[in-house]
């Protein structure tokens, strides 16, 4: 299955059951196609290793290894604890040198469902998004070339038997990044050689992220009709679809992958959100369409969609609802710590705290009609979600 995106008319449809009276059937056969099968999760063809055990299991280590940081200190486990949901409890994540990140980190959970990852989209494949971790300076700090040496000294032998011989990196200074004299006065070969180990390296962790889905959750046990719901959950169950929850928390990770303004915003507003994470999409070497896609055609094609959507400005990414119970912080700032409140003060009255969605406020016109009443239910619903602990073989090596 390729990424299915939800057309125009797709969209209307749903909207108009969001907004229309409660009404059961059409509500529980909507919700019942939210069900998530891991036999059924979206190929990623521009990652050739993308199912690759070996490919995985490289990407495990990788996934839990704090020696690929600048400080030594700091895994993507760190801020993606699988004993914490593969989140992170605090509002904001520390990186190397306990230096504060801008936005609260993002469940992964169910990461391989969405086309674009981050908050604000700037990355459109489970292997290009830990590049920008891995280099990026609150968070591991670890210069492309870095990387390179590390896996050359630490990982050959498995890297080599998914990906094929390392480039000979003797002459590399031990560290370089675009922007710096070291990295742009390497010869153009060695540029490249460097970049398709860092991007490899990337495809390894997108094959270990493509296993941690939050299946086989109550929720999901109950669309295929081996559990009922209690009577408060079904209640709440309702409720979403009704109150226009559905309206973007839709699909099987709970999100509709787009992107919305919800009126969710630091006071001063400076986080632009998706506008400002699509052109970085768009001019990222690293991109689907670029040198280190494996199908720069599909890649391109999804490029394309991006970029018809350009959408409102401090449009945020849905979040995933799956496993929301068992989070510790809400939103992209994280400053939330309270599921009701945060959903009692986002939602009342049409989001943006009572200011009403669509028309001239900037926010969604999704909003439109949203309510955040009974929202005890809600959550109960919600808890349905909880995602089982993940296997063993998933965890740590
Ligand atoms: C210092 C903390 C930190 C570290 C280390 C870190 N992340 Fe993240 N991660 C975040 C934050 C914060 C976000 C959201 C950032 C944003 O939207 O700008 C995020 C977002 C993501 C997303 C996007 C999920 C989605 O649904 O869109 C994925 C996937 C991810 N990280 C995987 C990784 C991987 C793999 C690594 C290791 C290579 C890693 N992270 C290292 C904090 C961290
Ligand atoms: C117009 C689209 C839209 C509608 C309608 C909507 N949401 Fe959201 N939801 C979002 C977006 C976007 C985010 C991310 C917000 C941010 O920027 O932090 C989000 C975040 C959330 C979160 C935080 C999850 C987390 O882990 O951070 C919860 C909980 C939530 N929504 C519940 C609801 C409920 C309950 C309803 C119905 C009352 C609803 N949403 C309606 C788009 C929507």
């Amino acid at each position: 299955m390729h990424w299915k995106v939800m057309g125009p008319a797709a969209a209307v449809a749903l909207a108009a059951v969001a907004c229309s009276p409660q009404d059961d059937a059409v509500g529980q056969a909507t919700l019942a196609a939210m069900a998530l099968d891991p036999a059924a999760i979206p190929s990623s063809p521009t990652n050739l290793h993308a199912d690759d055990p070996a490919a995985s299991a490289l990407g495990r280590r990788l996934f839990f290894d704090k020696r690929m940081s600048a400080d030594g200190g700091v895994a993507c486990a760190s801020c993606h604890d699988p004993s914490k949901g593969f989140s992170d409890p605090r509002p904001v994540s520390l990186g190397v040198d306990h230096r504060p990140g801008s936005r609260h980190s993002m469940p992964i959970t169910a990461a391989a469902l969405h086309p674009f990852q981050f908050w604000d989209g700037r990355a459109d494949s489970l292997w290009s998004q830990p590049l920008k971790a891995m280099e990026g300076q609150k968070e591991m700090d670890f210069s492309r070339v870095e990387v390179a040496h590390f896996i050359h000294e630490n990982y050959r032998a498995d890297y080599e038997s998914v990906f094929g011989p390392m480039p000979d990196l003797a002459a590399l200074p031990p560290e370089a990044r675009p922007g710096e004299a070291a990295w742009d006065s390497l010869p153009a070969q060695s540029r490249d050689d460097v970049q398709r180990v860092f991007a490899s390296v990337g495809k390894s962790i997108e094959a270990y992220e493509r296993k941690l889905l939050c299946a086989d959750t109550r929720f999901d046990r109950w669309t295929r009709g081996e559990i009922t719901l209690t009577a408060d959950e079904q209640s709440g169950a309702d409720s979403f679809v009704s109150n226009g929850c559905i309206g973007c928390h839709n699909g099987p990770s709970f999100s509709d992958g787009k992107f919305h303004a919800i009126g969710v915003g630091g006071a001063d507003g400076a986080d632009l959100g998706r506008a400002a994470g699509l052109p970085l999409l768009l001019a990222d070497p690293f991109n689907g369409a670029g040198a280190y896609s494996d199908d720069p055609a599909a890649g391109k094609a999804l490029l394309a969609i991006a970029a018809s959507e350009a959408g409102e400005t401090r449009a945020f990414r849905t979040a995933s609802l799956r496993g929301v119970g068992q989070r510790q912080r809400f939103g992209h700032l994280g400053d939330s710590n309270d599921l009701r409140q945060f959903i009692t003060q986002v939602y009342r009255g049409g989001g943006g705290g009572g200011r009403g969605g669509g028309g001239d406020n900037g926010l969604d016109p999704l909003l439109r009609g949203v309510d955040a009443d009974n929202v005890d239910a809600i959550i109960a619903f919600l808890r349905t979600l909880d995602c089982p602990v993940p296997s063993a073989d998933l965890l740590a090596p």
